[in-house]
C-alpha cells in the first residue's frame, strides 16, 4: 500500500519526506485555509520535494471552471494530480481532464457507485472518506471493501485511495481491505512505528551493554 501524506503544511511534508517512505501528497482547501498562503506557491513548494503525486483540489463547483482551474495547476508541475469533488460535475470534468491525458483525484467519495462511475470517467485515485463516516456511525472501511470487490469484478485500475484516515487501526485495516493507498496526518505515519515493547526492549538492550562494558 503506498503512504501519502495528508497536509499542506510544509514541515510536515519535509518531515515525512525526510522518513524516506513518502509516496505523495494529498492537500484539500480545509488544509490550505489552515496555513493561510498562497495555495499554488504551496503546491509548488510541496512539489519540489516530493516527487509523487501531489493533488491540488479545485474551488470551482461547475465543470468547465473546474477545467480552467486544474489546467492552471496542472501547469505547476508534472506531478500535480487534478483532485475534484465526486459531483455530477466533477464527474464531467474527470472524463474531460482524462480525455486530455491529465491525472484526477476524485474526492468525497462515500458511496460505491460514485467509485464505478469516476473510474468509468478515466479516474487515476478516487477518495472515500473513512473517517467522516465513521463519524456519522457507519462503517466507512466497509466502503473501502466494496470499492475493491466491484473494481476486481470488473479489472478497473483507478486507485482507491483511503482518505480520512484518522489513526494506525484505520491503516491496518485499509491494507486489509486492499486499499492502493492511504493518506494520512504526519501523526499517523509516525505511530505506525510505535510500540511501547520496542521502546521497553532497546532500553533494556542498552542498559544490558552499558553494564557489561562500562565507560
Ligand atoms: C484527503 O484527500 C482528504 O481531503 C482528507 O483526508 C480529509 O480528511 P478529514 O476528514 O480528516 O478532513
Amino acid at each position: 500500500m503506498l503512504i501519502y501524506l495528508d497536509s499542506a503544511n510544509l514541515d510536515d511534508v519535509k518531515a515525512a519526506a525526510d522518513l524516506g517512505v513518502l509516496d505523495g501528497v494529498t492537500t484539500n482547501p480545509t488544509l490550505i485555509a489552515k496555513e493561510r498562503v498562497d495555495y499554488g506557491k504551496r503546491l509548488a513548494d510541496i512539489c519540489q520535494i516530493v516527487k509523487g503525486p501531489v493533488s491540488a483540489e479545485v474551488i470551482a463547483t461547475e465543470a468547465k471552471a473546474m477545467l480552467i482551474e486544474g489546467r492552471e495547476r496542472a501547469k505547476i508541475a508534472p506531478n500535480i494530480v487534478v483532485k475534484l469533488p465526486c459531483t455530477i460535475e466533477g464527474l464531467k470534468a474527470c472524463k474531460a481532464f482524462s480525455d486530455e491525458g491529465t491525472k484526477t483525484n476524485m474526492t468525497l467519495c462515500f458511496q460505491t457507485l460514485q467509485a464505478l462511475m469516476v473510474a468509468k470517467a478515466g479516474a487515476f485515485l478516487v477518495s472515500p472518506f473513512i473517517g467522516r463516516l465513521d463519524d456519522i456511525g457507519e462503517d466507512g472501511m466497509e466502503l473501502i471493501r466494496t470499492i475493491r470487490a466491484v473494481y476486481d469484478n470488473y479489472g478497473i485500475k483507478t486507485q482507491i485511495l483511503a482518505a480520512s484516515v484518522r489513526h494506525t487501526n484505520h491503516l491496518l485495516h485499509c491494507a486489509l481491505a486492499g486499499a492502493d493507498v492511504a493518506t494520512c496526518p504526519l501523526s499517523v505515519i509516525k505511530d505506525t512505528m510505535k510500540h511501547p515493547l520496542t521502546d521497553i526492549g532497546l532500553e533494556r538492550f542498552l542498559a544490558d551493554y552499558k553494564a557489561a562494558f562500562p565507560g
